[in-house]
């Protein structure tokens, strides 16, 4: 059994493993509906315990069709329904109760700590659904869609990140370590990458460009990705906040640094931080990014389940 709490505590062949029973799995899907069950149903009979106390469409969704279609089923927990939530039960008896009802459990909270206090306490493993300090089944995801997209190892692109340093770019940052690519980011000097994130990079001895200007960022990009300003509970001054990306917003001048067929990606959901015309541009793959978090979700429950083929 294994957790998928983060992209820097995985082994870089257990993340390509992954991303090749995804797309083998993709492939044969071809001609299924949503709820059509994957020919071998390597989960019939198991249970994914879904629990979001945050906000979420893609994901909740994404990981109740990989279930499913994986041949098993899902229950979405309420926080509000648990004892945990108002201090009636604690995270130690939560897990037990998990572990003997359930075969695996996804998270989304606002807490890393309580993540860990989870994964201490769980005999099953744990996903991590987003966290304040990272996103990492959505940039995994991404990285599916971008080698979809450009037919190539991500290790040949230079890829580009303009806007907030916030759970996502984390996520993307260690991927750049465990996948080897070239990372640039664009964000304003006083919201650069948290300082953690720095220190494990020069570790490991990975260099990233990082510029006070979305103009430098993008160029030769080929691929730009963004994310909200404003993530998800974010307790700061929004309008300070705002103002302070207001150069930072992914506009076609932006686009028009980058390479030729450069494309453009955001996890959603999306806020000011991108132009509408480069939202609804060509370059923009938006959409099959967000459809492809089921094939790498599905990847992702079975790897957690000792179950990669
Ligand atoms: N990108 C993403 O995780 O979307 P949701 O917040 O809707 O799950
Ligand atoms: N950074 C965003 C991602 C949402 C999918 C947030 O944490 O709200």
């Amino acid at each position: 059994m294994q957790n998928f709490i983060n992209i820097k505590d995985i082994s870089s062949k257990n993340l390509r493993d992954i991303l090749i029973d995804a797309k083998k799995r993709k492939r044969l899907r071809k001609k299924f509906d949503f709820l059509d069950i994957d020919s071998s149903a390597p989960l019939k009979g198991k249970l994914l315990i879904q629990m979001f106390e945050k906000s979420s469409l893609r994901t909740r969704l994404s990981f109740y069709l990989a279930i499913k279609q994986l041949g098993g089923s899902v229950l979405t927990l309420r926080p509000d329904e648990l004892h945990l939530s108002k201090g009636g039960e604690s995270i130690g008896d939560t897990a037990k109760i998990l572990s003997s009802f359930g075969n695996i459990f996804m998270l989304r909270t606002d807490s890393d700590k309580k993540l860990n206090e989870f994964k201490e306490h769980l005999s099953i493993p744990i996903i991590n659904g987003l966290s304040p300090s990272s996103h990492p089944t959505q940039i995994l995801s991404d990285i599916f869609t971008i080698e979809e997209l450009k037919k190539r190892p991500i290790k040949k692109l230079n890829i580009t990140w303009i806007g907030d340093c916030n759970n996502v770019l984390n996520s993307l940052i260690a991927a750049s370590v465990k996948f080897n690519f070239n990372l640039t980011i664009g964000c304003p000097k006083d919201y650069k990458p948290n300082s953690s994130i720095l220190k494990w990079l020069n570790k490991r001895k990975k260099k990233i460009a990082i510029f006070n200007d979305a103009i430098k960022a993008a160029n030769n990009a080929d691929v730009i990705l963004t994310d909200k300003v404003i993530s998800i509970n974010d307790k700061v001054n929004k309008k300070k906040k705002l103002a302070k990306f207001k150069n930072f917003v992914v506009t076609q001048k932006v686009i028009n640094k980058a390479k030729k067929n450069c494309i453009f990606l955001h996890c959603l959901p999306r806020g000011s931080e991108v132009d509408e015309s480069v939202f609804t541009s060509k370059q923009s793959k938006v959409w099959q990014q967000a459809a492809n978090r089921v094939h790498v979700q599905k990847s992702i429950i079975l790897y957690c389940l000792g179950k990669l083929r």
